[in-house]
């Protein structure tokens, strides 16, 4: 019946410029495409909530929006207030992991028009995606301090990896590059230093490609791997790797080309047991938030990559486009990409563009 449930949660900083104009896009698409849109604003999973109720979010969170179709998500943290590992863990962690949104898929790709830094490289050159791991590996609650505040003291956070937890990602990375025309996969890796889970990693990744024999696969130790997005990024198509390497590698596949105002990402329980989550890779942006700069093609990518999950191919591809051409011009982009127009005028100007 083409009738989508989401629950929009801005969060913090420029959560709140960015998740009004992918809104704005979303009930665009939903009027051309003739699908229905129903959104629930939530103010939880903010600092500004905290401030008022010294938690993150209220006691049922979960029962309030575990129901929808998918949440649309902004940006969470404003270290002034709450510390970040109390604001993240509090919120975005928390669904990550009770909603076992296990794979972290985001899409790099150089587009028409934008400066790239580069040097020579042109769309096409960098298209490829990072596929994180969500849920375990260096993103762990296992560990602690002892001997607090005297000589002795020790920290310790154990990474955790789980053979169900890294088969499953391997599983949808490799079915991700086997879908598409350069079938090929590409392995963060550390074993060399990381003695224990990396080899570990390693061996499964061997595991699972004997079942993707089409599939063309390489690894590459985590250090000369950022080296390599920078100096070959042509050389990627997808790029698997743990909670930690994938969070890193998503940061600089996008400054790569161009920002990382533009770069979307999705939060995926592929089996749909919970709502997966859609939320740019940028943060809350303290320093630029309040002032109505913040480029919000992240945010609004992010909404195409929603409806792709719901079931909207059409809308979603509609969407790209649009982002497509208002960044093809650069009085349409915002300050990050040279630009000068403001959050609003850009996202209007891909709600006008969708076709
Ligand atoms: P950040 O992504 O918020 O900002 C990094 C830099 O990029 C800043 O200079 C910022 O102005 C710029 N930037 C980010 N998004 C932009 C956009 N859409 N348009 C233009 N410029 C943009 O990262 P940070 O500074 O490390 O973190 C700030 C806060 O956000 C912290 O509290 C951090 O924990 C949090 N954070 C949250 C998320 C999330 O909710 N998913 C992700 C990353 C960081
Ligand atoms: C991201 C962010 C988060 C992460 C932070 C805010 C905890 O950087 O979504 O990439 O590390 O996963
Ligand atoms: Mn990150």
């Amino acid at each position: 019946n083409r009738i989508y449930r989401i629950a929009v949660i801005p969060g913090d900083g420029i959560g709140k410029e960015t998740v009004p104009e992918g809104v704005r896009v979303l009930e665009a698409a939903a009027k051309k495409y003739g699908f229905e849109l129903r959104p629930d604003h939530f103010d939880f999973a903010s600092c500004d909530y905290y401030q008022r109720h010294g938690q993150m979010m209220p006691d049922d969170w979960k029962a309030r929006i575990g129901g929808h179709d998918a949440i649309f998500f902004g940006a969470v943290g404003w270290p002034k207030v709450v510390p970040d590992h109390v604001s993240l863990w509090g919120s975005l962690i928390l669904f990550r992991r009770e909603f076992s949104q296990y794979v972290n898929l985001r899409p790099v790709r150089l587009m028409p028009g934008v400066p790239c830094p580069l040097v020579g490289r042109k769309p096409g050159d960098i298209d490829f995606y990072v596929v994180r791991e969500n849920t375990e590996g260096e993103y762990s609650s296992v560990g602690g301090r002892m001997f607090q505040d005297t000589e002795r003291e020790v920290v310790i956070q154990e990474t955790v990896m789980s053979r169900t937890g890294v088969d499953r990602i391997l599983k949808f990375a490799f079915d991700l590059a086997e879908a598409r025309p350069k079938k090929h996969l590409t392995s963060a890796t550390k074993s060399n230093g990381i003695s224990i889970t990396m080899p570990y990693w390693d061996e499964r990744v061997e595991a699972m490609a004997k079942h993707y024999p089409g599939v063309r696969w390489d690894k590459y130790h985590i250090d000369i791997l950022t080296a390599n997005f920078v100096l070959h990024p042509d050389w990627f198509d997808v790029v698997v790797g743990s909670n930690l390497f994938g969070d890193i590698l998503s940061d600089l596949g996008p400054a790569c080309t161009g920002t990382i105002g533009i770069a979307p990402s999705g939060n995926i329980n592929p089996e749909r047991d919970f709502p997966s989550l859609f939320e740019p890779v940028h943060g809350s942006a303290p320093d630029i938030a309040g002032r109505g700069i913040a480029n919000p093609i992240g945010q609004i990518w992010s909404a195409a990559m929603m409806l792709d999950h719901l079931g909207e191919p059409e809308a979603a591809a509609a969407i790209v486009r649009a982002i497509e051409r208002v960044l093809a011009e650069q009085k349409l982009r915002t300050r990050d990409l040279g630009g000068a127009a403001d959050t609003v005028a850009c996202g209007k100007a891909v709600a006008e563009m969708l076709d």
